[in-house]
């Protein structure tokens, strides 16, 4: 039954078994800058919102917005209530909107100016006094990197980055880290000579989503898995992130950067660690972290990059009944960019568990569907019992991680066709969180900024999983580059490239169509 709240009101979210109502971030506030971009707007404003609806928020937390924008105080308040109106994942409540809004301050200036600064600070002082803040601020940095150094320094000269007894300051800072590991060593050298390293959390948001963080619990929860989950019984692994729409109105951000920087230097190979990783001896994130580290620290590059990796660009065409552009025509593109909107690589990883199983990773846009998945793909069975009766090459056995939309886990094996003698046909067995829950997921930056409030850091990467990941992605950046050539064109609504395809076809694979 749902629980009623001091206002009277119900809430199934506010059930009392919920267990995660236990982590109730303690007085704090956060300050947003770059508030009026699309992830303050789309994610992180709605993020907060439904943690204050799900009680999650103590009664003092402050919501600081910092920006060019001439607005007061009220104008940033109706800014967010329209943001959450339209983005957030609870209901609107009045009451836990009036709560939240008596804590909303804004800060106008930009980021040069010491005066804007000098404000923040008066701000974040008289919310402490004021609403009990009691000193601990979270600064979350939703500004393009080359702003990461001023605002640091800024911070740091008005003494807002300084800790003291019982009082925190943590610094939230979102990919790109970093454009290759050059890059990613500036930056970090930047944020953590204002930032002590554990005050630093890096988003990952694919970290925060519970599909993502299912992955330790279905390897680790379980016993049926782990024992073949290693090169005697997996023939490879194939992840996937498809989406289905283009770049438009993103120009600025992704030409120059395209899909392996965007996002197979953090999110797949974040995805390619949980999944191969080794236990670890707990939940602790210098634990986790360890385990994930240990695995990136053992990827092994093809030899021959030119066979092992494709990357390609969208044409324009027609996707789903719809008329789209092709990428290089989109605004705001060099119409002679050589940017990939879709890149695909084998790594293997130099481990005794996984020595010869090829982690296939790959992640496009303007693909045929949108979808994020794992599949770890079994070896065949040798099933000389059935050869007889059946005229097709038996299919490999399964388990698909669906990261999302369609949030689950899927175990593909073969099975006796009815009526037939013996035919073997291949057969899905499901989990739905739809189906198997009643609860629904957190959006991941709810985990995100509440894990920020509590100072809980397993789910942040630290520097050297940054620095790792630079490794992997820049010799295959390297190559590219040297090509000088166009990335293969492909068509919308397709799955990429045909060079993808015979990335895995020399290999004697194919890719899964999810
Ligand atoms: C971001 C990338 O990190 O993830 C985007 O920069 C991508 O290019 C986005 O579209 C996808 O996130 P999600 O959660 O929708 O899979």
């Amino acid at each position: 039954m749902a629980a009623e709240d001091k206002h009277g009101s119900t809430n199934p979210l506010r059930d009392p078994r919920d267990r995660r109502l236990s982590r109730i971030a303690g007085p704090s506030s956060l300050v947003i800058f770059g508030v009026t971009g699309d992830l303050a707007r789309k994610k992180l404003i709605p993020a907060v919102y439904d943690l204050a609806n799900r009680g999650l928020l103590p009664p003092s937390f402050s919501l600081v917005g910092f920006g060019r924008r001439p607005w007061s105080n009220e104008d940033f308040a109706a800014q967010v209530k329209e943001s959450v109106q339209a983005h957030a994942r609870t209901d609107f409540d009045e009451n836990v909107w009036k709560q939240l809004a008596e804590g909303i301050r804004f800060v106008e200036g930009g980021f040069d100016s010491d005066e804007a600064f000098g404000q923040l600070k008066e701000t974040l002082e008289s919310l402490d006094a004021e609403r009990g803040t009691r000193g601990n601020h979270a600064f979350y940095l939703s500004v393009p990197p080359k702003s990461f150094e001023q605002v640091c320094q800024q911070l740091s000269s008005h003494g807002l980055a300084e800790t003291s007894e019982g009082k925190w300051r943590r610094v939230v800072i979102e990919k790109p880290f970093g454009h290759d590991l050059q890059s990613a060593r500036e930056l970090n050298n930047v944020v953590e000579s204002v930032f002590p390293a554990d005050s630093v959390f890096r988003i990952d948001h694919y970290l925060g989503k519970e599909t993502v963080q299912n992955i330790l619990a279905l390897r680790f929860a379980n016993q049926m898995f782990e024992p073949i989950w290693n090169a005697n019984f997996v023939d490879h692994v194939q992840i996937t992130m498809a989406e289905d729409i283009g770049i438009g109105g993103r120009a600025g951000y992704y030409d120059g950067v395209g899909a392996a920087r965007d996002v197979i230097q953090n999110h797949l190979l974040q995805l390619l660690a949980l999944t191969a990783m080794e236990e670890p001896i707990s939940f602790d994130a210098d634990h986790l972290r360890a385990e994930k580290e240990k695995v990136l620290a053992a990827v092994r590059l093809p030899a021959d990059l030119s066979k092992h990796s494709a990357r390609g660009q969208y044409t324009g065409g027609w996707q789903g009944g719809e008329k789209v552009t092709g990428f290089l025509e989109e605004e705001g593109f060099n119409p002679d960019s050589t940017t990939e909107t879709f890149a695909a690589v084998r790594l293997d990883i130099n481990t005794r568990r996984w020595a010869g199983v090829p982690f296939y990773l790959r992640a496009g846009k303007r693909l045929g569907r949108r979808v994020t998945e794992i599949a770890v793909v079994f070896k065949r069975a040798p099933n000389l019992l059935f050869r007889d009766h059946n005229d097709h090459d038996f299919g490999q056995n399964a388990v698909v991680i669906r990261v999302q939309p369609d949030e689950g886990a899927t175990i593909r094996f073969g099975s006796k066709v009815p009526g037939t003698q013996m035919e073997v046909r291949d057969v899905s067995m499901d989990f739905g969180y739809g189906h198997s829950f009643t609860e629904s997921s957190p959006e991941a930056y709810e985990r995100l900024i509440l894990d920020v409030l509590l100072g809980e850091p397993p789910l942040f990467p630290r520097h050297q999983e940054v620095e790792l990941s630079w490794k992997i992605v820049d010799p295959f950046e390297e190559y590219w580059a040297s090509l000088d050539t166009q990335p293969e064109p492909y068509a919308p609504g397709s799955w990429g490239p045909d060079s993808a395809d015979e990335l895995l076809a020399q290999d004697g694979r194919t890719w899964r169509r999810p």
